[in-house]
């Protein structure tokens, strides 16, 4: 399952690339919004810290084919191979789908709330489908059931397309999606995080230490190793 980060906090961006194994950026124009920054310079500085090879997610906003046709390409100019075009889901937001997929774009239909939205998207042509998990929720339409179901589709239809799996709570959540088969799950950096918190973790590096110190006191390997260089071996 790809892990990808669901911010546009250059910070935030930059930890969490040095620290988890991130396969990529999410935003939308709420995320955006957020940083009150140059749109351009923004999207910019995100692709200069993940690198070309990691995946870039950015929204459209035109509320036509033609207006999202050619902001899809002038993201492209401005962000190079990698990016994946962000679409709401609606019909022409399909009708763009269809275009830019032919064009050798990469395309992630979002807003995604319907297994038959998901599907539609997937025949468009759409690489990913993004349902919002947490807002399933919300409503009692149970998050995680909609996502089961649209990966059963796209494997019964044979379909490439793959799910992401958006807006999320809690670290539960991201579980359940990955033991329904979610292809990716994007995440705020603080659930990523959460992600691998236990407090038993750290009561057992906790013990490590006191009994590695109750040794060897605050010696690590590489003083052990090279003692003259540290002078701290025996301490
Ligand atoms: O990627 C979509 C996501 O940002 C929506 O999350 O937390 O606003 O429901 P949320």
């Amino acid at each position: 399952m790809l892990y990808i980060i669901d911010t546009a906090n250059i910070e935030k961006i930059s930890y969490c690339v040095s620290t988890f194994p991130i396969a990529g950026v999410t935003t939308n124009p709420t995320i955006i919004s957020r940083e009150k920054a140059d749109f351009f310079a923004l999207i910019k500085g995100i692709r200069d810290i993940i690198g070309k090879e990691r995946m870039f997610h950015i929204q459209l906003t035109g509320d036509t084919a033609d207006k999202m046709l050619r902001e899809a390409e002038i993201l492209r100019g401005v962000v190079g191979d990698n990016l994946y075009v962000k679409i709401p889901i609606s019909e022409e937001g399909l009708k763009a789908t269809m275009a830019l997929h032919k064009d050798g774009y990469h395309v992630t239909e979002t807003a995604i709330f319907t297994q038959q939205q998901a599907l539609m998207a997937a025949m468009a042509g759409a690489d990913f489908v993004a349902p919002y998990v947490n807002r399933l929720d919300n409503i009692v339409s149970d998050g995680v059931n909609v996502v089961a179901e649209i990966v059963e589709l796209f494997t019964r239809y044979r379909l490439s397309s793959r799910v992401l799996a958006a807006s999320f709570k809690t670290a539960e959540q991201v579980h359940k999606i990955s033991m329904v088969g979610g292809h990716a799950v994007t995440v705020s950096p603080e659930i990523l995080s959460t992600l691998i918190y236990h407090p038993l973790t750290m009561y057992a590096v906790d013990d490590f230490k006191a009994d590695w110190e109750s040794v060897y006191g605050k010696a690590t390997i590489c003083d052990m190793a090279d003692p003259q260089k540290s002078g701290t071996e025996g301490e």
